[in-house]
C-alpha cells in the first residue's frame, strides 16, 4: 500500500510537510496546496519558495495545480517541471466558492467539453508527467458516468478520486458505491481519498477495494500524525513528539516573521484538531482559542506539554501485517 498526504491549502505547507516527515510515518508521496496559475507570471515569490527542492526535506513531492486554461497550466506545469519536479497534479476537487466563481476546481467538472479540450492541451503539452485529483461532480455523483469516459482517454500517471461532489463540500459521506462501480474502466491506478480518521476506516476501505494499493489522508493526519504509524505498523502514540512537533511549528511560524496575532491563529489552528487525541487535551480548548498574547500562550502550552510529558506513550493495538 502507497499512503499519500493531502494537499490542504493554509496547512500542509512546507513547514508541516518537513516537521511531519522528520518526526512521524513518513507518506510515500506529499502533494502541495494548490499553485493558482496566474496569466502574467510563470510562480509568484512566495510560490517559488514553498517549491525549491532545497527547501523540501527528501521527500516525493507534487506540486499541485489549480486552473481552467490549458495554455497557464502548461506554463506555469513546465517552470515548475524546471526546478526539477516530474509530476504535476491537476486540482479538479476544490470546491471553494472563490475557486468555483471561475469555474476551476470541481466547477470545471461541470463544463465537460471545456474540460475535454483542456485536457487534450494539457497532456499534449505539458513536459512533466501529470496525476489527476477529482470529485465525483459538481452537483449529481451521476456526472462520473460521463467524466469516467473522459478521464480513461488521457495518459494520466494517476487518478486521485474524493468520491463527494462540489455541493457536498465536507458533508454526507464518500460515495464508494460509485467509485466500486467505474473503478474496472480506469487503465490507470486509481488512489481512494476521503473519511480514513482511524485504521478501522483504512482497513474497510482495504477490503473493499483489495485491487488498489494507494490512499490518500488529509483531515486524518491533521488529526491524528500518528495514524500512518498505527496502520502500517501498530506503532504506539509516543505524546513525546508532540513537544517536538509543536516546538518546530511554532519557531517555523514565528521565523516567518508574522505579526503575534497572525502567529497566534497559526497556532490555534495547529492544536484545535489535535486536542481530542491528547489525553485531557480538550480541557485546554477554551484557554487555547481565546488567548491573546504569546507570553499567555506559552505558558499554556508549557502546561500542556508537561501534562503530555507525564502520560509518555499510550499502546495501540498490536500492529498490523504490512499491506
Ligand atoms: C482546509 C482544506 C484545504 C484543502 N486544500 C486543498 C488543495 O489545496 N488542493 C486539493 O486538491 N484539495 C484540497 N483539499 C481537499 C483535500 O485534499 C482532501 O481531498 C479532502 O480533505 C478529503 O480527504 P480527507 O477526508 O482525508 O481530508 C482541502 C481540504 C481542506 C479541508
Amino acid at each position: 500500500m502507497r499512503y499519500y498526504l493531502a494537499p490542504l491549502d493554509g496547512i500542509t505547507n512546507r513547514l508541516y510537510r518537513n516537521t511531519y516527515h522528520r518526526l512521524f510515518e513518513p507518506f510515500d508521496k506529499y502533494f502541495t496546496p494548490f499553485v493558482s496559475t496566474d496569466p502574467n507570471v510563470d510562480l509568484n515569490r512566495n510560490e517559488i519558495e514553498e517549491l525549491l527542492p532545497e527547501n523540501q526535506l527528501d521527500q516525493t513531492l507534487v506540486p499541485q495545480i489549480l486552473a481552467n486554461d490549458a495554455g497557464e497550466f502548461i506554463k506555469t506545469a513546465n517552470a515548475i517541471h524546471k526546478m526539477g519536479y516530474p509530476e504535476i497534479n491537476l486540482n479538479l476537487g476544490c470546491p471553494s466558492k472563490a475557486v468555483a466563481s471561475r469555474n476551476r476546481g470541481s466547477s470545471f467538472l461541470f463544463h465537460t467539453e471545456a474540460l475535454d479540450r483542456f485536457l487534450d492541451g494539457i497532456f499534449t503539452h505539458t513536459r512533466p508527467k501529470i496525476s489527476v485529483k477529482t470529485r465525483l461532480g459538481k452537483y449529481d455523483p451521476n456526472e462520473f458516468y460521463h467524466l469516467t469516459e473522459l478521464f480513461k482517454k488521457y495518459p494520466m500517471v494517476e487518478l486521485i478520486i474524493h468520491p463527494r461532489v462540489q455541493k457536498d463540500y465536507y458533508n454526507n459521506t464518500p460515495n464508494w458505491d460509485m467509485v466500486e462501480e467505474v473503478l474496472p474502466q480506469f487503465p490507470f491506478p486509481v488512489c481512494l481519498n476521503g473519511d480514513i480518521f482511524t485504521r478501522s476506516d483504512f482497513e474497510t476501505l482495504k477490503k473493499r477495494f483489495p485491487t488498489v494499493d494507494r490512499v490518500m489522508l488529509g483531515r486524518g493526519i491533521i488529526k491524528n500524525p500518528f495514524l500512518i504509524g498505527e496502520i502500517k505498523k501498530g506503532l504506539s502514540y509516543d505524546f513525546t513528539k508532540i513537544s517536538r512537533f509543536h516546538t518546530e511549528m511554532y519557531q517555523g511560524t514565528k521565523d516567518a516573521a508574522r505579526t503575534e496575532t497572525k502567529v497566534l491563529n497559526v497556532m490555534k489552528g495547529f492544536w484545535t484538531p489535535l486536542l481530542p487525541l491528547i489525553p485531557n487535551g480538550l480541557s485546554y480548548d477554551r484557554a487555547i482559542k481565546t488567548c491573546s498574547t504569546l507570553q499567555a500562550y506559552d505558558a499554556l502550552i508549557q502546561d500542556l506539554l508537561d501534562q503530555l510529558e507525564a502520560h509518555g506513550s499510550l499502546k495501540t493495538e498490536s500492529a498490523l501485517p504490512d499491506l
